[in-house]
């Protein structure tokens, strides 16, 4: 059985002991293991006291009691100031400034590597005079083959290589060749314009093939247009888009609503080990005579040249991917690299 002074000493002890652990604490967790050890319902020293307090005799009681409550109130008081110095202490901490953590950056979209490449392409074409011209990624059959020249058992238009819409005439256009008739219709030459757009085929989707990708078309109709014109112009566009000293080639080709047709290659490092190649990224020609008959203009008075290439794979040989499919695979980690 504990004695009345004893258990004064004790009060006091505990309110001592107390005071100077939550003048210490320096953090919430130290804050509440003195809340635990001295305050707490359980196992507290406030809990002992009060049972130690209930055993004390009669008499002594009163004075035990008047100790009792006067050292826990005032040890409340304690501890609710002890936690507001953490509180604000933690509010006005300066930020712990550490150079090895990661840096932490809001996330934030980006437009994509290919888009970015065409508006680029835009760019440069718009300071040289070309607009934007836009056609229906749905076309009509004449549209997409017949008004460019292609014969009407040409293999492009096979059923196995073109996808069709289920309604007589249409399809998935599968170039945007077909925008170089619907300007020519509405606008009268001289004509400079620029169509991006998605195209369809039933390609297999492999390293270099899409079933559907991107093209950027190129068409302008003037009088006296020669094919010096055409190649002055890309090898312009080429030293713009890569910087002066990319090799370029062009060789022959064949389109039918082209003649001459030409293709154009650029000497790059896919960085897939397999060194420097030769990647085509467009075909081209001076306009068929019979295409501009088609749209109603004097072939002997106009020429012109047309161009269409793949932006996708101008941005694969620019930011050395090689892999088209990275391109169409969504993948945030891959797409992020262009931000
Ligand atoms: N339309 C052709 C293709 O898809 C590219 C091209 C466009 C070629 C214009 C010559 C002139 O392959």
């Amino acid at each position: 059985m504990p004695t009345l002074q004893e258990f004064l000493d004790r009060v006091t002890k505990a309110e001592a002991d107390a005071t100077e652990r939550f003048g210490a604490v320096a953090s919430v967790d130290e804050h509440t293991e003195a809340v635990n050890r001295f305050l707490g319902r359980s196992a507290s020293e406030r809990a002992h006291l009060k049972v130690w307090l209930a055993e004390l005799p009669g008499p002594d009681k009163p004075q035990a009691g008047r100790a009792y409550n006067a050292a826990f109130t005032k040890l409340d008081a304690v501890a609710a100031e002890s936690l507001a110095r953490i509180s604000s202490a933690l509010v006005t901490a300066p930020a712990v400034k550490d150079p090895t953590m990661p840096a932490r950056e809001r996330w934030h979209g980006s437009l994509h590597p290919v888009t970015q490449a065409i508006d680029e392409i835009i760019e440069i074409f718009r300071e040289i005079g070309f607009t934007i011209a836009l056609g229906p990624e749905v076309e009509h059959e004449w549209y997409n083959f017949g008004a460019l020249n292609f014969p009407p058992d040409h293999p492009a238009m096979d059923l196995h290589d073109t996808l069709y819409v289920d309604r007589p005439g249409l399809l998935m256009r599968t170039h945007t060749s077909p925008v170089q008739m619907r300007t020519l219709q509405r606008y009268a030459p001289p004509v400079r314009v620029l169509a991006p757009g998605n195209v369809y085929r039933r390609d297999f989707f492999d390293a270099t093939h899409a079933p559907m990708f991107t093209q950027l078309e190129g068409l302008a109709i003037d009088e006296g247009v020669s094919f010096a014109d055409l190649k002055a112009t890309l090898m312009h566009f080429v030293k713009r888009f890569y910087g002066p000293g990319v090799p370029v080639r062009f060789g022959p080709s064949y389109f039918p609503f082209t003649e001459p047709s030409a293709q154009m290659d650029v000497q790059v490092d896919l960085g897939d080990g397999r060194g420097k190649r030769w990647m085509e990224i467009m075909g081209c020609g001076l306009v068929h005579p019979a295409v501009l008959e088609n749209a109603g203009i004097d072939s002997n008075k106009y020429s012109g040249w047309a161009f269409g290439m793949g932006p996708a794979r101008i941005a694969m040989s620019r930011h050395i991917v090689p892999d088209i499919r990275l391109f169409y695979d969504s993948d945030v980690r891959f797409l992020e690299q262009f931000r």
